[in-house]
């Protein structure tokens, strides 16, 4: 703020604060001491009004608030550039300086309890309960508005819960993806294979699962096989058993990402998919990524741990 308009804001608070201090005192100076019969003189549709002092309480509470402002304005940056004196936060009191200090506070608090797990490996930090706890609740406030509030997924958002991964499913990768975040890159279709070869290519990926191409189409598998393997096989491998390092989805498993009817997976390959796991890290730091990994971690390793 310039301080041009800090003057301004300053003077026009302070001059509002004394100048109504001296109207309360002004009016008050000419005032009889006791209560009185007489009245103002003046009658509103029958309405007359007594000439009595203002009742002693409503004026002290009128002196209450002044007070209160004026104490108000010292601690608290309300006056233009003023920082205020609120004793904790030298450079003035403000939602984020407070958010801060509840942060620093909760750090000083649970710090030494998520660097004891940081030091850990995840899948070691996914059998203790504690932790487990630690991590489902970043999981429900940070995750779940994606992949659900019990990690199921959904359109477009993996399952956490199966073990079928895109990028891989052991403690460290389940950290790097929830650190780093991952972009998805499935190239359009559309205009290299043509409509004809997105319809063949379609029906020879479902087939891969066992799906057959639905009532009155005329599918040429073979052709979608060749197709498939001149286009899809760098990143889905020669079997359609996907590729973690590129994020390629298993074709030949039950699990689809964005879908499993014909109109669905023709979408996919007609337009291509982009889907976008954001990077938590800045947000989050590392050791409370490393706890929700564990959380992650231990959605499908429950029963085969141990
Ligand atoms: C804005 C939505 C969004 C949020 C928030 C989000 N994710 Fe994701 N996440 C995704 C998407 C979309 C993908 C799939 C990316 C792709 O298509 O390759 C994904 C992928 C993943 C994967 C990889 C799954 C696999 O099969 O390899 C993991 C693990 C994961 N997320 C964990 C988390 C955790 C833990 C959090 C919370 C800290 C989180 N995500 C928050 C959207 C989100
Ligand atoms: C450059 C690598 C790459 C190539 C080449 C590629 N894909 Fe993909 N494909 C991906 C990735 C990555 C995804 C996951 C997209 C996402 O998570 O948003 C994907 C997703 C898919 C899906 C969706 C799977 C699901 O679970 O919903 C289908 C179907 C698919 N690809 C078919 C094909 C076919 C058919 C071709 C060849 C014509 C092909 N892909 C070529 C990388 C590739």
């Amino acid at each position: 703020m310039t301080s041009f308009w800090s003057g301004y804001i300053t003077l026009l608070s302070l001059g509002t604060i004394a100048s109504l201090t001296w109207l309360l005192f002004a009016t008050r100076r000419g005032e009889r001491k006791g209560s009185t019969d007489q009245t103002m003189g003046h009658t509103f549709d029958g309405i007359e009004e007594y000439d009595n002092p203002l009742p002693r309480w409503w004026f002290m509470l009128f002196l209450c608030t002044v007070v209160f402002a004026v104490g108000y304005l010292i601690l608290y940056p309300g006056l233009g550039n003023w920082k205020g004196k609120l004793p904790g936060y030298e450079d003035g009191w403000t939602e984020v300086h407070e958010y801060e200090k509840e942060m620093a506070k909760a750090n000083e608090q649970y710090g030494p309890l998520f660097q004891k797990y940081a030091a850990m490996p995840v899948e070691e930090v996914a059998k203790d309960e504690q932790a487990l706890k630690m991590g489902g609740r970043i999981f429900a406030s940070t995750c779940s508005v994606c992949h659900g509030s019990d990690a199921k997924g959904a359109y477009g958002f993996p399952n956490l819960t199966d073990n079928d991964w895109l990028y891989g499913g052991d403690g460290e990768t389940i950290k790097t993806t929830i650190m780093a975040g991952r972009q998805a890159a499935m190239p359009a279709w559309k205009d290299v294979i043509g409509e004809e070869g997105v319809k063949n290519v379609a029906a020879y990926v479902r087939s891969l699962s066992g799906l057959k191409a639905p009532e009155g189409v005329e599918a040429d598998l073979a052709a979608g096989q060749k197709i498939f393997q001149t286009n899809c096989v760098a990143c889905h491998g020669p079997e359609g058993k996907g590729q973690q390092a590129m994020g390629a989805p298993n074709l030949t498993d039950h699990t689809w990402l964005y879908g499993s009817s014909f109109a669905q997976v023709q979408q996919t390959i007609r337009y291509g998919r982009n889907g976008r796991m954001p990077a938590h890290q800045d947000f989050l730091g590392n050791d409370k990524v490393h706890l929700v990994a564990a959380y992650v971690y231990s959605l499908s390793n429950k029963a085969t741990e141990e």
